[in-house]
This record gives C-alpha cells, structure tokens and sequence, in this order.
C-alpha cells in the first residue's frame, strides 16, 4: 500500500474505527466490481475529500427509507453515513425547522452549486399542480426542478422516488411518479430502488460518486449494475428446490416449513432484479432477507412488479424456458437491464442438508461468487464481517 494507512482515513472520522473504514473500502470496492486495489485509493480520495454537501428531499414517503439507513442495527452504516457527508438539509434528521430548515436549504445549495449530492426519496406528485405534497408552502415538485440541475448527481433513494413506488399504485390519486419523470428526464441520476432499498448499495453508490466522479454503469432502469445485474431468482438459497420442483404451496405448510421454494406462493424473485440474497438486511447472518425468512419476494424494487402486480400471482418467467435456460431474444441475446442476461451459478448452494441456523458461510458466499466472474457476494462479505465482529466483543478490543 503506497499511502501510510492513517493518511487513509478521514480525519472527521468518529465513531468507525481505521480497521472497519478500510475494510468497508475494500469490499465496497469488490462489491462494485472494482479490482481490489480500488479499496485503498476509495480509501485515499474519501479520506481527502471534504466532506460533501448533500441535500436530502423527502417527496410523499414513509419515511422506511432514511429509518433503514440511518437506524441500522449496526452502527457502521449510519455512523459511515454521517462521518462521510455533511448532511445540510433533511426534513427528519435537520435540527433546525421551520423557516430556519428552509434557509439553510438555500444557503447550502447557494453555496455549493454543482457540488453537492441531491438525495431524493418519495414519490412526486403532479396532479394538480403538485400541492399534494408541499414543504414550507411550496410544492415539492417546484423545490425538485430548482433544485435538482444545481447538483453534482442525484441519487433516487428507494421506490417511490426511483418509479414511484407505493403512492404510485392504481389509482394514483395524487398523480405520483418518480423523480426522473418529474423532471421531465432533464437531470441524469442514479436509482437505488427497493422498498426500503439496502442501505450497504447506497453508501457504496456514494463511495463510487466520490471516489470516480461520475456515475456507476447503470441499467436501463437507472441502477447500478454492481447492485442489480442479477435476478433474486439467480441467487437464490431456495433455487435447488424451485428446479427439483419442490414448493411450498400455503403458508405453514410442510413445504415451508422446510424451507421449499416460495414461488407458488407469489415470490416475484424471477423478475426482480436486485442483490438481497448476496447482501442481506440487518447484518444479522445467514438468511435474513425477506424469502431467507419464509416470505416471499413481492418485487419491490422492480418498477411494473412490486404494489402492481398482486401479491399472490405467481411471476413471469419471462427470462427463462422452462428449463431454466435464458430465453432467447432475434438478436440471440436476451437483454436486460442494458446488459446480456447469463445464469450464473448461485453465490450459495441450498441449505438443505444444514442444521437449524446455519446457512452457507460468508467465505463460502464470497468465493462462489468470485468464481463466478461476478463479485456480488462481496458485500454479503462486508455485512456478515462487519456485524460478526462487532457482535464478537475480542475482535473489538483488537488493536489495528
Ligand atoms: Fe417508504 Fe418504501 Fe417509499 Fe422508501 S420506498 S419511502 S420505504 S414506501
Ligand atoms: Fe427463491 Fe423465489 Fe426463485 Fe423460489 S421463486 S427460487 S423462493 S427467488
Ligand atoms: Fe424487495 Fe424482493 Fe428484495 S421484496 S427487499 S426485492 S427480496
């Protein structure tokens, strides 16, 4: 490593020790697809950046997108959060209110044009004239078109600003739409989708905007291809038994007791794309994502599935022959996303045989993943890591 490690690490770092800023850097770096040496210098340029500015609109949201990022169960993520940026304006978490919040909106956006990050989350109403949602008096969707071409990058964050979302769905009585939409697809922006979206792709997505300076290769929906590339489907734990045929057909039936395959109860993981069997929620191990915990996929983050598809219908298999083969397109490749649509192996084998509690281990997630030319199960890697040791009260008294 060429730089001194402490030259690595933001000087306004607080609660996050060096250790566990490297090593997020690192597998942050992996997870996007990036050579591994990339962690050091995403390190380096964090470490020397000031700290920027990000202005944070809420549209019409519940506010599960902001709790789940900033209320994690583990500290890191929250506490990397607010270490690496200096959040200037957030209706939930500013200090100020009131005519005070609004002023400082301003000043910051006064201040630092084109340089600061604009985080949306929420849903934007159109109809009429947008005064379903209004902040300080004024439309969200007014504040949204100042505001938005005055920015560095936009980073939809969530479902509702990404296509929509929940306030979207039939009947739509406030004519809500997506960020993009709103704006007319005048500002380009990144889309974290997911209802709520894990909070480890968009620190990563923040760490690649600071670190590049310029946007990750998208998908023809506006996300991150290190995040989304995969269906759920292709990663899934419970993919033995959808190809063995076995499912569970109600729920607390002997076939979800036993961990079978959720589809004919719903499960939308076919046609959604997003990396929850990699990455994981809560960084509390093996299975914790919604069909790890027996329920199915509803395809939250994929626009056209999730709150408009019913629940119970069983999904497309538009991506496959029945024989689980890539369907073919005219042009001989399916395309998705922008992309050629591959199987790839699973990051883990079913955990059929495995005892209560016990699913496949994070090495084992990562290598399967690395030797599938693909580095998804990295930020599995960096979940499982992270939350493992600061469960493990040895690991944090170890000195760096
Ligand atoms: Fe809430 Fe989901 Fe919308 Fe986020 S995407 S604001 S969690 S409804
Ligand atoms: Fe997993 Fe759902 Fe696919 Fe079954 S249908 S393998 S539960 S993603
Ligand atoms: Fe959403 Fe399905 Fe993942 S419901 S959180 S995309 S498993």
């Amino acid at each position: 490593m060429q730089d001194h490690e402490s030259d690595l690490v933001p000087k306004y770092l607080g609660l996050v020790s060096r250790r566990d800023f490297l090593k997020f850097c690192t597998l942050a770096a992996a997870s996007m697809g990036l050579p591994l040496g990339m962690g050091a210098k995403i390190a380096a340029a964090v470490a020397n950046l000031k700290r920027p500015p990000v202005i944070w609109l809420s549209g019409q949201e519940c506010t599960g997108c902001t709790e789940s990022l900033l209320r994690s169960t583990h500290p890191t993520v929250e506490t990397l959060i607010l270490d690496l940026i200096s959040l200037d304006y957030h209706e939930t978490l500013s200090t100020p209110s009131g005519d005070l919040a609004e002023a400082a909106r301003k000043k910051s956006i006064e201040e630092n044009k084109g340089k600061f990050i604009l985080v949306v989350d929420g849903s934007i109403p159109m109809k009429d004239g947008g005064i379903y949602c209004q902040i300080g008096g004024k439309p969200v969707l007014e504040i949204l078109r100042e505001t938005a071409p005055l920015a560095m990058a936009v980073i939809n964050i969530g479902s509702c600003a990404s296509w929509g979302g929940i306030p979207s769905a039939t009947p739509n009585p406030t004519g809500a739409v997506s960020t993009a939409e709103a704006l007319g697809g005048k500002v380009t922006m990144i889309n974290i989708p997911g209802c709520p979206p894990n909070p480890y792709n968009f620190l990563s997505t923040v760490l690649y905007v600071l670190t590049v300076k310029k946007l990750p290769e998208l998908d023809d929906k506006g996300r991150p291809k290190f995040a989304y590339r995969r269906l759920i489907h292709e990663g899934c734990e419970r993919r033995a038994h959808f190809d063995a045929g076995r499912f569970a057909l109600k729920f607390g039936d002997e076939g979800h007791l036993r961990g079978w395959c959720l589809y004919k109860l719903g499960c939308k993981g076919p046609e959604t794309f997003n990396n929850c069997p990699e990455q994981l929620f809560g960084d509390v191990g093996p299975r914790s994502w919604p069909v790890g915990t027996g329920c199915p996929c509803f395809g939250c983050s994929e626009k056209g599935v999730g709150f408009t598809k019913p629940i119970p219908e069983q999904a497309s298999l538009q991506y496959f022959t029945p024989g689980g083969v890539p369907l073919e397109k005219a042009d001989g490749k399916v395309r998705v996303g922008g992309g050629e649509l591959r199987l790839t192996p699973p990051t883990a084998f079913a955990p059929i045989e495995a005892p209560e509690g016990h699913g496949a281990s994070a090495v084992a997630v990562g290598i399967a993943a690395g030797l599938a030319g693909v580095a998804v199960g990295a930020a599995a890697v960096t979940a499982l890591k992270l939350g493992k040791e600061k469960s493990d009260p040895g690991a944090e008294t170890k000195k760096d």
